[in-house]
């Protein structure tokens, strides 16, 4: 294969280098194109424009792969734990037993939250959206570790890293207990990292907590499938804040806020709010259907569809089947998962969905799960934030230690051409 493309404009030939990933994917590299040529490319939504190298996370839309520095997210859901999976995605090995425990320790060093903190949750109203609180909280933090915000050095950037894998839980926990109405807890030395976040969420102010390892193995699970997935929105966003040498916790907080939208992590929540309307409609599956494939109607079939599956999004296999055995083992009948059920079998089968390559992703199954642990709707997507936490930082890592360019994209202009202006009087 030629290593070369060629772009013709007006009778002129331009010459661009053709790149190769380690898994055979290939680009143009146009970094050259506009002091070639003059002209740029343009891409809304970047559907077919690569921002960055990376060596994080691998997945193929077409054959429904997804690996984390090389390793299946199968393996991973199965065999290893989420704590072990942040220090991979992270650093790019799986740890050894020594490594893992110091990493252990020193997030649980960090594990505390500046009292003044409390003050700034107290100042939202309880019916604040999660998302919008724990944003908040997370840039609130960067007051409280200013040391963490000016990082160049990968010791500087270690420590950043570690205080937030140590603080985040906190704040999810608190964001959590806030709009319960209930007090704040911390976690426990002896604790585990996932059983500390299980204990802060769930533990009765009245009550020992017990660990109940059903609930920590199917928070451990989704927790490691929402981890990372390459250059999505939220994640890109981390990366293009970052790229300005805004801090960690800074750029943490914008992908925080791009996560929440619905059609990106918020939809974990429409999911769960849509599959509730069908059933009050009688479980009438067939009248969204229709709603989804109709272009006058905005509404969407939440939960299905991605901009790069065009195949099973290997997560949604797997919490299928985990939202089976977790129920199962909780002793939860859940209506809901008959009905998510019965919609991937029609959407599966209708040829709107099937011609567009529509399948359920990650978010279609996930509510359930986090439903039948007890989670609030509106928490889901902070869930998914938590486990998406240690991506974001590999993502925001590897391009500060690349020392990678700030993100600025061009544009083409389709505004008015040069008018002179028109004083009020005359207009
Ligand atoms: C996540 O990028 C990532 O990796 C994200 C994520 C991650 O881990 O970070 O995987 C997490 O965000 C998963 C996606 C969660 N969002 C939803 O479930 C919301 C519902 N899905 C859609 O909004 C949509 O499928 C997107 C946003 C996910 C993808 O949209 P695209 O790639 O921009 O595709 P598109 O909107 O151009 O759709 C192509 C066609 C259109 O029809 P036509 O104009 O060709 O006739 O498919 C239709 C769309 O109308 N379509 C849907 C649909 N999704 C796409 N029709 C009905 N229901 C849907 N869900």
């Amino acid at each position: 294969m030629s290593n070369i493309a060629t772009i013709e404009i007006n009778g002129k030939k331009y010459e661009l280098p053709i790149v190769l990933g380690s898994e055979n994917e290939i680009a143009i590299d146009i970094s050259k194109f506009r002091d070639l040529s003059g002209a740029i490319t343009i891409d809304p939504g970047f559907k077919n424009t690569g921002a960055c190298y990376s060596d994080i996370t691998f997945l193929d839309g077409e054959k429904g792969i997804l690996r984390y520095r090389g390793y299946s997210i199968e393996e991973l859901a199965e065999k290893a734990d989420f704590l072990e999976v942040c220090y991979l995605l992270i650093f790019g090995e799986l740890p050894t037993y020594s490594q893992l425990e110091k990493f252990h320790n020193d997030i649980r060093e960090q594990s505390i939250i500046a009292e003044d903190m409390k003050k700034i949750l107290d100042g939202f109203p309880q019916s604040a959206h999660p998302m919008g609180v724990l944003s908040s909280l997370t840039s609130a933090l960067i007051a409280f570790n200013p040391s963490s915000v000016n990082v160049t050095s990968e010791e500087a950037i270690y420590k950043a890293i570690v205080k937030i894998l140590g603080k985040f839980p906190v704040l999810v926990a608190w964001t959590h207990r806030k709009h319960q109405g209930l007090p704040l807890e911390y976690g426990d030395e002896d604790l585990g990292y996932v059983e500390n976040i299980a204990k802060m969420m769930f533990k009765k102010p009245n009550k020992e907590y017990k660990v109940n390892p059903v609930v920590v193995n199917a928070l451990d699970k989704l927790l490691i499938l929402h981890a990372d997935h390459e250059q999505n929105c939220s994640t890109s966003t981390v990366r293009i804040v970052g790229s300005s040498h805004a801090g960690l916790f800074a750029s943490l907080s914008a992908g925080i806020s791009a996560l929440w939208g619905p059609l990106h992590g918020g939809a974990n929540q429409a999911v769960i709010e849509m599959l509730e309307a069908i059933k009050e409609d009688g479980g009438d599956t067939k009248k969204y259907m229709a709603k989804a494939k109709d272009k006058e109607d905005p509404f969407r079939l939440m939960g299905f569809g991605h901009r790069v599956y065009k195949n099973f999004d290997p997560r949604a296999k797997i919490i299928k089947k985990a939202a089976d055995e977790v129920l199962m083992s909780l002793g939860i009948n859940d209506p809901v998962l008959e009905i998510a059920k019965g919609l991937e079998k029609e959407a599966l089968e209708d040829p709107y969905f099937v011609e567009r390559k529509l399948y359920p992703n990650v978010d279609f199954y996930s509510g359930i799960i986090y439903r039948s642990l007890g989670i609030p709707t509106n928490m889901f997507t902070v869930m998914f934030a938590l486990g998406r936490l240690p991506g974001w930082i590999a993502q925001w890592r590897e391009m500060r230690l690349r020392k990678e360019p700030i993100g600025r994209p061009r544009q083409i202009y389709t505004g008015h051409t040069l008018r002179p202006f028109v004083s009020v009087d005359k207009r």
